[in-house]
């Protein structure tokens, strides 16, 4: 069996780890071979977005790099699109298999449907009921054009039935984002990073902000802004800079206002680092898809700064709890979030570091 990955943006980097490791090993064990191509869009291209989660997640080098970079989203997808198709041309794949719900998702599944080449989607089914949300219009497409269906939570199922899509191609497999969270967790905390930044196990809190919805609105950047320098003058704060977010904080001179506080902007960080830093932090802040679901395996009270999340079992289960963008509301999530003085949740079923076998031997049966 011959099978194309596609990784694209960093959250994709995470999930294809674990896929990758587990076909092979599942393939050694029954004694058969799987030929696995590796191909990155290039949709991110900087260092601590890219070459550095390779290396960490000793994840092995594309064998073909699309090199698409930053554009609008037609001009994203339709890149990726022309491109990718001729790799699927060239090396004509038994499986495609995309993660995720970012752009180069829905591209390489456009080409891979009209080329007749089976999809494979891993975290099928999440939906946020958004569709100003690029990636909820990415969700949905691709698990239309999907063959199989590999869906983290219980609630995925019913997502899927209800837009048609035949339950026999639907498998509830777990989180593979938690598969390599488990591997990397203490690796993660022996690097003690937080020492780095001059901050204390527990005495500070972590922000994470790059939805366009959050960061491309100057008055919205603003006032959430304001309220995280609130936040930060009775928990100091370690904000990791996505790119877009850095750029528009320089655009709309907001450097001034972030100096008020007890904020700490640094890059972004590599992923060791990063669930280091999260891991030790008293809160977390954020409009990540990932971090809700990190957080919750971590034991970390979450507050997200969006309207819906497409991850409810983080809330229902887990640790995070949606607070909405209005600057009110956060700051009563941040004086009332009920996980700060309670260690009671639960860890959602088959958040166990096993959902990429799972994936690998339904895929070889
Ligand atoms: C993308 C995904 C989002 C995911 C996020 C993780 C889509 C629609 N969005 O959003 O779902 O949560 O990745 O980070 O696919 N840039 C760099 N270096 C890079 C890449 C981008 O500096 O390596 C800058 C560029 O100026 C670019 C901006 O960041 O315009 C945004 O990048 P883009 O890939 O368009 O989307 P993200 O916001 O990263």
């Amino acid at each position: 069996m011959k099978i194309v990955h596609v990784v694209g943006a960093r959250p994709n980097l995470m999930k294809v780890a674990p896929l990758i490791e587990a076909l092979a090993k599942e393939a050694e064990s029954r004694g058969r071979h799987v030929e696995q191509l590796l191909v990155h869009t290039g949709q991110h291209y900087t260092p601590e977005l890219s070459k550095l989660l390779f290396d960490e997640l000793g994840l092995p080098k594309p064998d073909i790099n699309l090199n698409v970079g930053s554009g609008s989203h037609g001009a994203q997808t339709g890149r990726v699109m022309i491109a990718f198709e001729e790799v699927l041309r060239d090396n004509r794949p038994d499986r495609m298999l995309v993660v995720g719900d970012v752009n180069s998702t829905i591209a390489c599944a456009l080409d891979a449907a009209k080329l007749g080449i089976p999809i494979v989607h891993v975290e099928a089914g999440l939906r946020s009921f958004d569709r100003s949300m690029p990636e909820e219009i990415n969700r949905i497409l691709t698990d239309q054009i999907s063959d199989w269906l590999f869906t983290t939570e219980e609630g995925a199922r019913d997502n899927l039935l209800r837009e048609g899509i035949d339950d026999k191609r639907i498998h509830f497999v777990g989180n593979v984002m938690i598969d390599t969270l488990l591997k990397h967790r203490d690796a993660a905390l022996a690097r003690r990073t937080q020492e780095r930044f001059g901050l204390s196990a527990g005495k500070y809190g972590v922000v994470t902000l790059h939805r366009p919805s959050n960061v491309d609105d100057a008055c919205g950047l603003k006032s959430l802004i304001a309220v995280l320098v609130r936040v930060s003058q009775q928990l100091p704060l370690l904000w990791p800079l996505h790119p877009r977010t850095k750029y528009q904080i320089e655009q709309f001179g907001l450097q001034s206002l972030l100096s008020k506080g007890c904020v700490k902007l640094v890059d972004s960080l590599g992923y060791l680092d990063f669930i280091c830093c999260t891991a030790n932090a008293r809160m977390v802040l954020t409009d990540s898809g990932g971090v809700q679901e990190e957080t919750t395996i971590l034991g970390v009270p979450c507050i997200t700064m969006r309207e819906n999340t497409e991850r409810p079992v983080t809330v229902s289960q887990g640790t995070n709890m949606l607070s909405g963008t209005n600057p009110e509301a956060i700051w009563r999530a941040f004086n009332d979030h009920p996980h700060m003085h309670s260690a009671e949740r639960r860890v959602p079923r088959y958040w166990d570091g096993k959902a990429a076998e799972r994936i690998a031997r339904i895929l070889l049966d």
